[in-house]
């Protein structure tokens, strides 16, 4: 067909595609544990829904023969504004675990943070991208034990990871009852490697180098900052006014993130978020967002929404099941043809022009709402 670009792939055209031919082949015990969430799972469908309650507002004849869809992350340039979210035990879904993501995000080019709870060193992992230029970041699951955080902190360093990713609302794990329901827990023959070596990480007792450190403070950010060289980032922030305590506490950058709705259910969806906490931040320190990005223009709508960056996390594992490192790069491929396609057809030419005049708000009454200018309908534009 005249315009239409070859397809990539024989079954999967988009990421919702990528998801039905994934359950096709894993448990249903994994496909639960990527797609699961906390109690009803209320934030997690949130999340996605959110997006369609924004329509974008393209313009015409902006001679788009240029466009460009690369950004930075981390100080890094990267071909798009989308990197991977750590998410834990990529061994699950595929052998090819996180090496497999690493190597695909790597001939993407984009960034990719690695989950503590990893399935593969962070040395290893960083070794797959090399020559690539895309960065890495560790992120890390407080625990009690000073040390135990140091380990995986020092490990990090060494592989030459940019940043670490402090994931801040993870007092205790959430209620995820899919994984009750399936007795989940990490299958033999995967190790969790970014954790001291002497961890018995199958074990549920309370170890103080395993178990979530419930004392979390702004104040500990300082300890962090000064304990490493790496850019400390905090994962988890949902209110303007920890947003503003994050920057106090001297974070590099934030993370508007709610786990994917796998934590506390029932709060708000990131994208609902999104706004407040870049008003509140005003441009002091960058804001990086993840949370139901499942489209090229869901991407293109967070940053609309005053996103610096997005990030997705499920959508690594779905790729991994599906059909290991090519199923993830496909993933990739897609977004990155859809986010490319978006800007196009909206009709800017770098990501430094999208903005709130680029995104309309369904309202209640299914009417539409400018962003740029609140108090006009886009009827009146
Ligand atoms: C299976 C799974 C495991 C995750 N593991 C971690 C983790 O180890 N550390 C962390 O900070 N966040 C973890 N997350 C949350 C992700 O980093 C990210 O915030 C979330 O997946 C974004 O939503 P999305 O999956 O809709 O893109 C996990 C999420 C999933 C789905």
């Amino acid at each position: 067909m005249a315009g239409r670009p070859e397809s990539l792939d024989s079954n999967v055209y988009c990421i919702a595609d990528l998801i039905e031919f994934c359950n096709k082949k894993v448990s249903r015990t994994t496909s639960e544990y990527i797609a699961g969430g906390a109690m009803d799972m209320i934030t997690v469908a949130e999340n996605c829904a959110s997006f369609d309650r924004y329509r974008l507002v393209p313009r015409v004849m902006k001679d788009v023969r240029h466009v460009d869809p690369s950004s930075k992350c981390w100080g890094s340039q990267t071909s798009m504004p989308l990197g991977f979210s750590p998410t834990g035990l990529h061994g699950v879904a595929h052998p090819h675990r996180e090496l497999g993501v690493s190597r695909a995000a790597a001939k993407v080019g984009v960034p990719m943070c690695l989950s503590s709870w990893a399935n593969s060193s962070i040395e290893d992992v960083v070794t797959q991208g090399d020559g690539s230029g895309i960065p890495y970041a560790m992120q890390l699951s407080v625990v009690e034990d000073p040390d135990a955080n140091l380990y995986t902190i020092r490990k990090a360093e060494a592989a030459g990871a940019k940043a670490l990713w402090i994931t801040c609302d993870l007092p205790i794990l959430g209620r995820r009852l899919n994984e009750y329901k399936n007795q989940f827990s990490i299958p033999e023959g995967l190790t969790v490697p970014n954790l001291p070596p002497d961890v018995d990480f199958r074990a549920s007792s309370q170890d103080s180098r395993m178990g979530y450190d419930r004392g979390m403070t702004w104040e500990k950010v300082n300890w962090f900052k000064s304990h490493t060289r790496m850019q400390v980032w905090l994962k988890g922030i949902m209110h303007p006014e920890d947003a503003l305590l994050a920057i106090d506490a001297g974070a590099d950058g934030i993370i508007v993130s709610n786990h994917g709705g796998r934590q506390l259910d029932g709060i708000p969806s990131t994208l609902e978020a999104l706004p407040g906490v870049v008003r509140a931040v005003n441009g002091r320190v960058p804001v990086h967002f993840d949370g139901g990005i499942r489209r090229g223009t869901d991407i293109f709508k967070a940053l609309a929404l005053g996103a610096d960056f997005c990030f997705v996390g499920r959508i690594a594992l779905w790729g991994l099941g599906y059909n290991g490192e090519d199923g993830v790069r496909l993933a990739l491929q897609l977004l990155y043809d859809e986010f490319l396609a978006t800007m196009t057809m909206v009709g800017v030419n770098s990501v430094e022009e999208i903005g709130p005049q680029h995104v309309a708000r369904v309202l209640s009454d299914g009417s539409l709402i400018s962003l740029a200018d609140k108090s006009r309908p886009v009827s009146k534009l």
